[in-house]
């Protein structure tokens, strides 16, 4: 079910010079989910370039042996294959946070997408969708809050323009767990804004990723993605607004392609 894939050393020479009010280079930590593939490679990259050690979690070795590739020119990472729809693998990263002391920044960037309207869905996309974008961060989030909490914190919601409106006649089920993790997010915040852990989200349009293109194609148009926004750019969005004081939050964040696509 999950097996480490990369553990750089714990001397590995460590090349950021950006650092915050919180610790130097590869003293904080951030556990990235979706770290394989678009957006939250992208993310993993930024934080790392950003002196922050990353653990990139994801289910395909391969690709998450490119992210960790990419990442580790700045600090070491480490790469965990996981499926977040089974409860088991969550052990995984509390080892890891075990391991290293550890965990500042949570970052949900897996999800997947199914469109369809309600007349031809099926409830087993509905399903399938609700595990990955809805279950599997509410699970992963609690499992953590603790050593969030001891850390004071960020975690990060990776949403989506659907999760503020659904529009298209072929959004439902997708904007459904949109909606309910813009939900999570806004209650926990409520909750851990006390104790010093902030809490963002961020509604993204569409954003050149595999997941993009293979929506282009199922929608028969051409994919463009230099008019899409870059994963680079959204990362580098988030990155920053995590180098915020810990007296300010963002609370949300919406980012769109200028031209619309
Ligand atoms: N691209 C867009 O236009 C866009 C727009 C708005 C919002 N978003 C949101 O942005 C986030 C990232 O999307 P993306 O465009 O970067 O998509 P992507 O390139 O398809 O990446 C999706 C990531 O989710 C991971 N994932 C999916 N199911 C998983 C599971 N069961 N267990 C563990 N990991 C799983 C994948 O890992 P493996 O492949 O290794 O399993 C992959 O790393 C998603 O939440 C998406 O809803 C994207």
């Amino acid at each position: 079910m999950l097996d480490e894939i990369s553990y750089f050393p714990e001397d590995a020479e460590i090349k950021s010079g950006l650092t915050d009010r919180t610790g130097g280079p590869g003293e904080r930590v951030a556990m990235v989910t979706g770290a394989s593939s678009g957006i939250g490679r992208a993310i993993a990259v930024a934080l790392s370039r950003n002196g922050i050690r990353v653990c990139a979690l994801g289910r395909n070795a391969k690709a998450l042996a490119e992210t960790v590739a990419a990442t580790q020119e700045y600090v070491p990472a480490t790469a965990l294959k996981i499926d977040l729809t089974a409860d088991e693998g969550m052990d995984a990263p509390l080892r890891y946070i075990a391991q290293v002391g550890r965990v500042d920044f949570l970052i949900h960037s897996a999800g997947i997408i199914h469109q369809d309207r309600m007349e031809n869905a099926t409830i087993r996309d509905l399903d399938r969708q609700y595990a990955v974008n809805v279950r599997a961060p509410y699970v992963l989030t609690q499992r953590l809050l603790p050593q969030l909490i001891a850390s004071r914190g960020q975690i990060v919601f990776v949403n989506s323009s659907a999760g503020l409106a659904a529009r298209r006649p072929d959004v439902g089920q997708y904007a459904s767990t949109k909606y309910a993790l813009r939900a999570i997010a806004d209650s926990l915040r409520e909750e851990v804004n006390p104790k010093g852990v902030r809490v963002l989200s961020v509604y993204l349009g569409r954003t050149a990723t595999p997941m993009q293109e293979a929506l282009f194609q199922a929608e028969g148009r051409t994919y463009n993605p230099e008019v899409l926004l870059q994963p680079e750019d959204v990362a580098s969005v988030i990155a920053h607004a995590l180098t915020l004081p810990a007296t300010a939050e963002i609370t949300d964040l919406s980012i769109r392609p200028t031209r619309k696509p």
